[in-house]
């Protein structure tokens, strides 16, 4: 079984004055919170046993937002980040949760769209083996941790906003990976500033010989929503996407519906409870199509 992790903490300083007061991943991306985007991910690859970890201050926020999860049909819990640690504390703070599971983890300010999306990342779940990764081109490569892969696919170094990057292919904030994560994890020594970093661990996977990368397709775009610009564009990007080609993205209600999490009873509740939105409108539409 697969457990699934959001790590939504972090200080979001290049969103300031934005985040100054409310955390980055309660900000709108269009007509929906941020961490709606990667709850829809492990959603559509059959994750419902997610733990989310936040900041003392926001994981209440998070919890009047998305409760037990129970109305989704999933088991959600939370847990405190004190201070942004490094992504790698996820798996120490999340190991109970973990247990002798594999786990999923996803960033919270991360976008992924596109056509056959859930089916591709679906076999990687199905055909983890060690740790997967995902990768997306980039025209700026010196701002992220870079993925290198020999002609066969296979991912063969990783580096971390290299100054001469040896490929243009950014490593995306939704990493697969099995139990030993944990045991990996704990053995981390934090880097100079102080940080349990995700790309040591992948660095160790790889080391193993046990590490892939999946490239992304050009169908498929990714966000990291972290930047001004970025948050203003993955938000007009599913305001196209939702207005004139007439998908949702992340539309959590008709995910947990389509995957049989919930039944078409429940989403029209779910829906009429909102009815004022157009969100809570297109439920009921969706309940009333595919009941
Ligand atoms: P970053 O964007 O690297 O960090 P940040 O969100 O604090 O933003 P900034 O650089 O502008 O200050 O983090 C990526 C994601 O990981 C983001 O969703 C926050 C999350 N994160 C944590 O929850 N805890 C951490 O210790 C770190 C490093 C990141």
């Amino acid at each position: 079984m697969m457990k699934g992790i959001v790590l939504a903490g972090g200080n979001g300083t290049r969103l300031f004055p934005l985040t100054s007061a409310t955390s980055k991943q309660l900000l709108a991306v269009y007509n929906k919170p941020m961490v709606y985007y990667p709850l829809s991910v492990l959603m559509s690859i059959g994750v419902r046993d997610i733990l989310l970890i936040s900041t003392p201050s926001t994981v209440p926020v998070l919890r009047d937002l998305l409760g037990d999860g129970s109305r989704l049909g999933l088991n959600l819990s939370y847990a405190v980040q004190a201070q942004p640690r490094g992504i790698a504390e996820a798996f120490l703070i999340g190991a109970d949760h973990i247990g002798d599971d594999d786990t999923a983890l996803i960033l919270g300010d991360n976008v992924f769209h596109g056509a056959g999306l859930p089916e591709l990342l679906r076999h990687a779940v199905e055909t983890l083996d060690g740790c997967t990764l995902f990768g997306h081109p980039v025209s700026d490569p010196g701002r992220y941790g870079i993925g290198e892969v020999d002609t066969a696919g296979r991912l063969i170094s990783i580096e971390e906003k290299p100054r001469h990057p040896r490929s243009d292919i950014a490593i995306t904030g939704l990493y697969l990976y099995d139990n030993e994560v944990v045991d990996i994890a704990r053995r981390l020594v934090p880097s100079p500033r102080g940080e349990l970093e995700i790309t040591d661990v992948n660095r160790e996977y790889l080391r193993r010989g046990r590490a892939r990368l999946v490239r992304l397709g050009h169908d498929h775009t990714w966000f990291d929503c972290g930047t001004p610009d970025s948050l203003l564009a993955a938000g007009q990007y599913v305001q196209f996407i939702e207005k004139y080609q007439g998908e949702r993205v992340a539309c959590l209600e008709e995910i947990a519906l389509r995957m049989g999490f919930i039944d078409a009873e429940t989403c029209y509740r779910l829906g009429s409870g909102m009815a004022q939105s157009d969100y809570g409108r297109y439920l009921t539409e969706i309940a009333y199509a595919l009941g």
